[in-house]
């Protein structure tokens, strides 16, 4: 298996009601920097290591140490962001660090404009948006009218793939979907990296019957190959920082 996602931290600073972070039951804390550091010994997917998964990366307040650790070991770090707690000053520390990108979701409307201002500021740092023109319903878990289930009765990249999420308190879970934990795969650190590399994903759980990630093999395909597109680009712009 590889690592998707992580989740530096599961508090948020935003109630979207279209996530199911709001009405989450397990606790909302931050990853200690220690069992961060610790998680940098698994195998992340493309080495991109994407520093969220239900909370908002800014408020970790380690973010600039965890950016540097990732940089020491050749990982590109980045994660999606609210941007509420955006500043160019802070911005440009975390660049200075060794941050490889940065997604910005469309939640408040000055989100838009913190990716022309990074893009004029920062030209070749890979910038990425979250537009969320069409909202999907987290597999039934957030029940608000404005967001759809389209679910397709396929696979998910999770199973085709072979990958997972870690969350905050350093469970592996089967996807990006599963908020609550409920089908976590046991604590990371009770396998090695090698037993962790060579286990398999194939987990299925009552969210899938209805989960929007579900697709044809074609399509799936396509988001995979999407996904390398992105990571190429954003290798790119990492290896020139270091030429
Ligand atoms: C749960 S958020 C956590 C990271 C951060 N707080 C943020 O909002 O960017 C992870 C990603 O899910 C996206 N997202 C949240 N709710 C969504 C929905 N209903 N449909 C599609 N994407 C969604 C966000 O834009 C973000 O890129
Ligand atoms: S989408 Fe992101 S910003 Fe909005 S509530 Fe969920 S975790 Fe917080
Ligand atoms: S809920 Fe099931 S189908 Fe959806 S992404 Fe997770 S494992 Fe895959």
């Amino acid at each position: 298996m590889e690592i998707y996602a992580i989740e530096l931290t599961s508090r948020c600073n935003l109630r979207c009601h279209y996530c199911p972070q709001p009405s989450m039951q397990r606790a909302k804390e931050d990853m200690p920097l220690e069992v961060f550091e610790k998680t940098l010994d698994y195998p992340f997917w493309k080495d991109v290591v994407a520093g969220h998964l239900f909370g908002e990366a800014l408020l970790h307040p380690d973010l600039i140490d965890i950016t540097r650790l990732c940089h020491e070991r050749g990982l590109a770090f980045g994660f999606s962001t609210n941007a509420v707690l955006l500043e160019m000053d802070y911005l440009k520390k975390l660049i200075d660090a060794g941050l490889a990108w940065i997604m910005i979701s469309f939640h408040i409307p000055r989100a838009k404009d913190w990716v022309e201002a990074i893009q004029k500021a920062f030209p070749k740092f890979p910038v990425l948006s979250s537009t969320l023109e069409i909202k999907h319903d987290w597999a039934g878990q957030v029940t608000s009218r404005r967001v759809v289930n389209y679910a397709n009765l396929g696979d998910c990249i999770f199973h085709t793939y072979n990958l997972v999420s870690i969350s905050a308190q350093a469970e592996i879970l089967p996807c990006c979907i599963d908020v609550e934990a409920r089908q976590s795969m046991g604590p990371l650190f009770d396998l090695t990296p090698e037993a962790f590399a060579a286990k398999e994903n194939k987990v299925w759980f009552d969210l899938c019957a209805q989960c929007h990630m579900r697709d044809n093999p074609e399509n799936l395909d396509a988001l995979y190959a999407a996904y390398q597109a992105m990571g190429d680009k954003i290798h790119r712009y990492y290896k020139s920082t270091a030429d």
